[in-house]
């Protein structure tokens, strides 16, 4: 991890949720002051769902810029949209039913396309056409909202996975054997390591050892992998989750 990394310890998963929320606000003002728009990658899991229904209620609700935010996907599983394993729902669910932001601007992936190759290709396009990069150029998302799997996963990037090489894609579909649903579709290295910011949300003891082994022993792992080349990266995990840092020592 760079020396940029920024870690903050919050109290408890309430406090982290409240964080980050106020995080994606200051970030929605500043990104559609500078450019207009707002643009947004939500992370699955159910780490955010806190965070998202933050921002769905007041105070934060009223003051994020809805009209000009842009809501798209780090990863999805091979689910229907309305599959209770599906990231999309749970978003949807928690955040984006309840808040003024315009469906045509609200980016999933297809998870459920039988040729998971052509939806990826499809999300690839998507990203392409809202961003309007040419062949070549990667999107740079604003903000990257991202979860941690105890296996050092983030986003549907595992360990040992082809697809951590990759290098052109901007998006991919992946077969993991060892999850619950294997089939998945998930942005790529290239695009993460764009973002203007990309934020860590990480919760709960059962996260310690793998925190620990990410933050202070800089395994090589997914989630270390991401390292913005022109961007912030931050990471706020709660008390629980950061039991076995040492804490106060520089990273
Ligand atoms: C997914 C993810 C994944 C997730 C982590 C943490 O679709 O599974 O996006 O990377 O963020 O597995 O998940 P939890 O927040 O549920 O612990």
């Amino acid at each position: 991890m760079g020396s940029d990394a920024s870690v903050t310890i919050c109290a408890d998963a309430n406090g982290l949720a409240e964080g980050a929320a106020q995080l994606v606000v200051d970030a929605a003002h500043e990104a559609a002051e500078a450019r207009g728009r707002f643009m947004l990658c939500l992370a699955g899991g159910a780490t955010p769902r806190a965070t998202y229904e933050r921002l769905a209620r007041p105070p934060l609700s009223a003051r994020m810029p809805w009209d000009r935010t842009w809501i798209f996907f780090g990863d999805e599983r091979a689910v229907a949209p309305d599959d209770d394993e599906s990231n999309y729902r749970m978003a949807q669910e928690a955040l984006l039913s309840r808040v003024p932001v315009a469906p045509t601007r609200v980016f999933r992936m297809h998870g459920e396309d039988g040729d998971a190759e052509a939806a990826a290709a499809a999300y690839a396009a998507t990203l392409a056409d809202a961003f309007g990069t040419r062949r070549g150029e990667l999107p740079r998302f604003d903000l990257v909202l991202l979860g941690l799997g105890v296996d050092g996963h983030t986003a549907s990037l595992f360990p040992s996975s082809p697809v951590l090489r990759e290098v052109f894609r901007s998006v991919a579909a992946v077969h993991v054997a060892a999850a619950k649903i294997p089939q998945r579709l998930t942005l790529t290295f290239p695009v993460l390591n764009a973002a203007a910011r990309v934020l860590f949300l990480v919760t709960g003891a059962e996260k310690a050892k793998i925190l620990k082994k990410v933050l202070d022993e800089r395994a090589t792992l997914p989630a270390t992998m991401v390292r913005p080349t022109d961007g912030e990266l931050i990471w706020l995990v709660d008390r629980a989750a950061a039991s076995l840092l040492q804490v106060g020592q520089a990273r």
